[in-house]
């Protein structure tokens, strides 16, 4: 089958569609014929090796597994042993082991069925995106959020986050460019700062919470925006450097005095997938895919999503 590969660390230009070995269905797994699978930031990264920190588990010279990609959506054709949830036949969508190819295999219990009138590519682009945009609001506790504010809103995390706030009650405020102003307030932000004008921390104290899905201002600035006893949390960033990359920024939030600030690693869960499938059956999420690629142009894919001017999310098809 082909993929999407590559041997060594580096751009896009390290990219390679190659023939490897098919899956084959493992005991709790399904194999599934990829009919689109997302584009990440986490790709980029397992592309470039950087931050050049995570190599001590990825391969330090060079990657020690050449296949990329974790999200997926497609047909089920091949069913492990012990699976009872999944036939052949079946639209799935979830995430899997190496999904930049024309098969890939997943564990049974990270996929849903695809909801009706949701797209194979709509439902692809959800997983690892949509995992970050809920697992953001429970880092933060118990504490009340009446207001949120959003940035990278219109990216694929944000995007998601987005709605899930406004759906489930907060008042939200998106902070993106002027050209993804529209797009979030259709998905339902209540406010929207383009902070290529204008400084989302230059009012004071009135955000409960702060997902900041771009990393774009400095730890200090957003103390003076947080409300007392508030929270902002470390969600994304492509600053930090080679080294620690968005580690940077939470390993330095301690040492900015009177923020609250926590860490966010998203995690592949089952019940999370199927809350997602769920909110996209309802119509409390919806997904959007703005572009979308093949894999023999990867290369174009993953630079358009560091580009950032797609709203949503890109995917790529085989
Ligand atoms: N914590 C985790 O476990 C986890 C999981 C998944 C992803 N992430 C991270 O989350 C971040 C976002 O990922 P993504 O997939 O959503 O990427 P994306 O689709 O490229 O979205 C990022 C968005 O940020 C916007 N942006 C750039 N600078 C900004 C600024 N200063 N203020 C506000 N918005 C800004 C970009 O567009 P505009 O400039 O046009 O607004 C873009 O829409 C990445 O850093 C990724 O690595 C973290």
């Amino acid at each position: 089958m082909r993929a999407v590969v590559r041997h060594e660390y580096g751009d896009t230009s390290v990219l390679r569609v190659e023939e490897i070995d098919e899956p084959e269905a493992e005991p709790g797994t399904v194999v599934v014929e990829v009919a689109a699978t997302g584009v990440n930031m986490a790709e980029w990264h397992m592309m470039s090796g950087e931050p050049t920190m995570m190599r001590l588990v990825t391969g330090l010279r060079r990657p020690k597994r050449p296949g990329l990609g974790q999200d997926v959506a497609g047909t089920v054709v091949g069913v492990g042993p012990g699976v009872e949830s999944f036939a052949v036949g079946d639209h799935v969508f979830g995430s899997a082991r190496v999904s930049w190819a024309n098969f890939a295999s997943a564990s049974a219990d990270l996929l849903q069925p695809v909801p009706p009138g949701v797209s194979l590519a709509q439902a692809a682009a959800v997983p690892m995106s949509g995992y970050t945009a809920l697992q953001a609001p429970r880092t933060l506790g118990t504490l009340a959020v009446k207001t949120i504010a959003i940035t990278g809103a219109g990216g694929g995390v944000g995007s998601y986050a987005v709605q899930l706030a406004a759906k489930r009650g907060a008042h939200v405020t998106a902070i993106c460019s002027a050209s993804k102003a529209t797009f979030v307030r259709d998905l339902g932000a209540h406010d929207v700062v383009n902070y290529a004008t204008t400084d989302p921390t230059s009012r004071s104290g009135c955000f409960d919470a702060v997902l900041d899905f771009a990393g774009g201002l400095p730890l200090s600035h957003w103390r003076r925006v947080i409300t007392p006893g508030g929270t902002l949390v470390l969600g994304g960033s492509e600053g930090g450097g080679r080294v620690l990359g968005p580690m940077d920024r939470s390993l330095r939030a301690p040492l900015t005095r009177g923020l609250k600030a926590v860490t966010l690693m998203a995690s592949t869960r089952g019940e999370d997938i199927a809350e997602l499938a769920f909110a996209l059956a309802s119509g409390e999420l919806r997904s959007t895919v703005s572009q979308t690629y093949t894999f023999d142009q990867a290369a174009e894919a993953v630079d358009a999503l560091r580009g950032a001017v797609h709203a949503g999310k890109i995917v790529l098809t085989p």
